[in-house]
């Protein structure tokens, strides 16, 4: 049987934030590490930069390469390895773009309108109407997993729709286009969502994202962190410190569930609700909690920062074997529609 492979990707926005690792980062880097009994990898890992897709919202390329970097710095940061994962960008390997062309006939503008993702997207942005390579979105998305034959596709759960469809466009080239040899090109991929898919803002709105303004970076400082976090909408019938909280509807406690070892998370809530725990407290320990967890991450940062030579070679490397899994995959692409 051969190793599952798994594909996924982010759009370069920059720096990440905590809704990016507790999303899909922090998963990434879990399956990129994980065994089988007999030692070897349970999945081969492929991590995109998808410079391409940010052209959907966005015609400002000048910091193109400065995000991709920032973001890739992030992901080193965090623990994936290039040695087990290549990592690269979409504008790169030329096949994303063919594979995308072949696949726009596989899908009709009536499905693409209906994807919620977008809908929820162009209502977020108040975009008036969408660019055609907006509407295909997902039809490059398709092409970003399939190239690769990626058979799981960790994501957030506001990507599921796109992996549907990249099933839908999967299913259609097999049937339409048998592999004289091998049968079916495409595999059908799985998505595999996290627990803590979302993470409310601090703000208190339904997640954190970098036009909303209201995130915790990754590579944030304590200080940064704190001071953050000690602007966070908390429970707003809970004026004073003696007044019992609603953990329950409160954002720093639902940071505190995601960042917060257990004993101490129980003792939070308990204080919370009988209103001995002030607000101001209760975000200082909250803010403790999350530098806690990215003490390693800006370590790590830290020391790639100043190699960015190194960071550099790592993202050719993986350019180039990005490059050679794609034009394989494009050569029985190829023969399979009697091109050529
Ligand atoms: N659409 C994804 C996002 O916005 C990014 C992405 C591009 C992606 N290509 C992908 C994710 C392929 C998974 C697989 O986050």
């Amino acid at each position: 049987m051969s190793t599952l492979r798994i594909l996924s990707g982010m759009r370069p926005t920059g720096k990440l934030h905590l809704g990016h690792y507790t999303g899909a980062l922090e998963n990434w880097v879990y399956l990129q590490n994980l065994l089988a009994d007999d030692g070897s990898k349970v999945y081969e890992t492929c991590f995109l930069i998808a410079d391409y897709h940010i052209l959907s919202t966005s015609l400002d390329t000048s910091e193109a390469y400065r995000n991709s970097m920032e973001m890739l710095l992030d992901w080193l940061a965090a623990g994936i390895d290039p040695q087990k994962s290549p990592v690269f960008r979409q504008s790169q390997v030329k096949e994303h773009a063919e594979l995308f062309l072949l696949f726009s006939m596989l899908i009709t503008s009536a499905r693409l309108e209906r994807n919620p993702t977008l809908k929820e997207q162009v209502r977020d942005l108040n975009m008036e109407s969408l660019t055609y390579g907006h509407l295909g979105y997902p039809v490059l998305q398709a092409a970003d997993i399939l190239l690769y034959k990626g058979n799981v596709v960790p994501v957030g759960e506001d990507q599921i729709p796109h992996v549907e469809i990249t099933r839908e466009i999967a299913r259609k080239f097999n049937f339409h286009f048998p592999h004289p040899t091998i049968g079916d090109v495409f595999p059908e991929p799985e998505p595999k969502i996290t627990k803590f898919s979302r993470l409310v803002g601090l703000d208190g709105k339904a997640k954190m994202s970098k036009s909303l303004g209201n995130t915790v970076l990754l590579s944030d400082t304590p200080e940064e962190v704190f001071s953050k976090v000690r602007n966070a909408v908390t429970d707003t019938l809970k004026l004073r410190r003696n007044d019992p909280g609603r953990p329950e509807v409160c954002t720093v406690f639902s940071y505190h569930k995601r960042f917060t070892a257990q004993e101490e998370l129980a003792m939070i809530e308990a204080d919370c609700l009988s209103g001995a725990l002030g607000c101001v407290d209760c975000k200082k320990r909250c803010a403790a909690s999350i530098s806690a967890e990215l003490e390693p991450l800006l370590e790590k940062r830290r020391y790639y920062e100043k190699r960015m030579g190194l960071v550099e070679e790592i993202l050719l490397d993986g350019e180039r074997k990005a490059k050679e899994l794609a034009s394989h995959t494009m050569q029985e692409v190829r023969t399979a529609m009697r091109l050529g």
